[in-house]
C-alpha cells in the first residue's frame, strides 16, 4: 500500500490554500508553492485567520493552533517543495496549457514514486498524464469549497492509472477527513459538478433572457432548499466568476455547442473585473451581499 505522509500543493489560491490547511489540520506535512510570493504570504495569513476562528468557535482546542501551523511549510522554490513529496497537488488556474507545464515541471522534479494529482474542476486528467512520464501515477483529485464545509473528494483515473495508486488517494482522503467518492471513467465535471453545472447554466439562462432578476432567482432557491447554503449566484460569486468562466469555456470546447458558452450576463462581469467575493463585486455587493441580509425572503423584498 502506497503510503502518503509528506504532500505539496502548488498554488495557493483560493482552494490550495483550504486543501493544504486541511490536510495540515489532520496532522499530515504539507509543503505550499505558489508562483507569486505575495499570494504566499496571502495564504499564509488567511489560514492564520481561519485556525483562529476554528479556536474562537471552539472547534478547535487552543493547543492545535501549533500543531496545524506547523505542518505547514510555505516554499518559494518549486523543486524544494516537491523533492520530499509523497503527493503533489496541482491548484493552478483551469488552463489546459498551464497545467501541463506544471505536470511536466513537477514530474521532473518529484521523486520516482510520488502521485502527481489535480485539483482541476473540468480537465480530465487523461488530457495532462502525458505530460509527465508517469501516467499511472496521476489522478484527478477534486476538492470542493470550502473544503471542511463540503468534506468529498471526486478521484478518477486516466487511461493507465494504477489501482493501487487510487486506493493511496482514497486512504489519504480519509486520513483527512474528506469522504472519497470514485468517479469510474472519466466524466468531465466528474459527479457533483455536472450536477451544478446543469443548475448554474440554467440559472444564468433564465437571468440573462431577463425572465428574472438575479436576486428572484436565489429567493426562490433559498425558499426551496435553505439557507444555509449560499444560493446559485452566490456560490458562483464565492468560487469567482474568472473560475466559472473558464469552466464554462471548457465545457463549451468539449461540446462544440453554442448554447454552452458563458453568457453575457458573466462575460461582461468578467470583462469589468468583478469577479465575486475576491474583487468586492459579482452578481452582489461585498462584503454585504443582498442575499444574507435579514429581510431578503421577506414576502415584500421582492419588486
Ligand atoms: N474556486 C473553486 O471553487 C474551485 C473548486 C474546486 C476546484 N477548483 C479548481 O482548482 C484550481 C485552482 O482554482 P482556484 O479557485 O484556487 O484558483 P486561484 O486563481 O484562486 O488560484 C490559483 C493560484 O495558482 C497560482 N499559479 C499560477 N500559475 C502557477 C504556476 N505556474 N505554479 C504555481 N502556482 C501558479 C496563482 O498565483 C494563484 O495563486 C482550478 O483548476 C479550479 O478549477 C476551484
Amino acid at each position: 500500500m502506497i503510503k502518503i505522509k509528506r504532500v505539496a500543493v502548488i498554488g495557493a489560491g483560493t482552494m490550495g490554500r483550504q486543501i493544504s490547511l486541511q490536510i495540515a489540520r489532520n496532522g499530515i506535512s504539507v509543503v505550499v508553492f505558489d508562483i507569486d510570493d505575495s499570494v504566499l504570504a496571502d495564504a499564509k495569513a488567511a489560514q492564520e485567520r481561519i485556525v483562529a476562528e476554528w479556536i474562537a468557535s471552539g472547534v478547535e482546542a487552543e493547543n492545535a493552533r501549533s500543531a496545524i501551523l506547523g505542518n505547514l511549510r510555505y516554499e518559494a522554490d518549486l523543486s524544494l517543495a516537491t523533492r520530499d513529496a509523497d503527493l503533489a497537488i496541482e491548484a493552478v488556474p483551469e488552463q489546459l496549457e498551464l497545467k501541463r507545464r506544471v505536470f511536466k515541471q513537477i514530474d521532473g522534479l518529484a521523486r520516482e514514486g510520488a502521485i502527481i494529482a489535480s485539483n482541476s474542476s473540468s480537465i480530465r486528467i487523461s488530457a495532462l498524464e502525458d505530460a509527465t512520464e508517469r501516467p499511472e501515477q496521476v489522478a484527478n483529485l477534486h476538492f470542493y469549497l470550502t473544503v471542511w464545509d463540503s468534506p468529498m473528494v471526486e478521484i478518477g483515473g486516466g487511461s493507465s492509472t494504477r489501482d493501487d495508486v487510487l486506493d493511496a488517494l482514497s486512504a489519504f482522503a480519509r486520513a483527512i477527513g474528506v469522504l472519497p467518492l470514485r468517479v469510474r471513467g472519466e466524466s468531465t465535471g466528474f459527479i457533483f459538478n455536472r450536477v451544478w453545472r446543469a443548475i448554474k447554466k440554467e440559472v444564468m439562462k433564465v437571468a440573462d433572457s431577463g425572465i428574472a432578476a438575479v436576486e428572484d432567482i436565489d429567493r426562490a432557491w433559498m425558499i426551496k432548499f435553505g439557507r444555509e447554503q449560499p444560493p446559485p449566484f452566490a456560490q458562483m460569486d464565492r468560487i469567482g466568476l474568472d473560475v466559472i468562466y473558464d469552466i464554462e469555456m471548457r465545457y463549451a470546447e468539449e461540446s462544440g455547442d453554442r448554447d454552452d458558452l458563458p453568457r453575457p450576463i458573466l462575460t461582461e462581469k468578467v470583462a469589468r473585473g468583478d469577479l465575486g467575493v475576491k474583487t468586492g463585486r459579482g452578481f452582489y455587493n461585498y462584503p454585504n451581499p443582498a442575499y444574507a441580509a435579514e429581510d431578503f425572503l421577506e414576502p415584500d423584498a421582492s419588486e
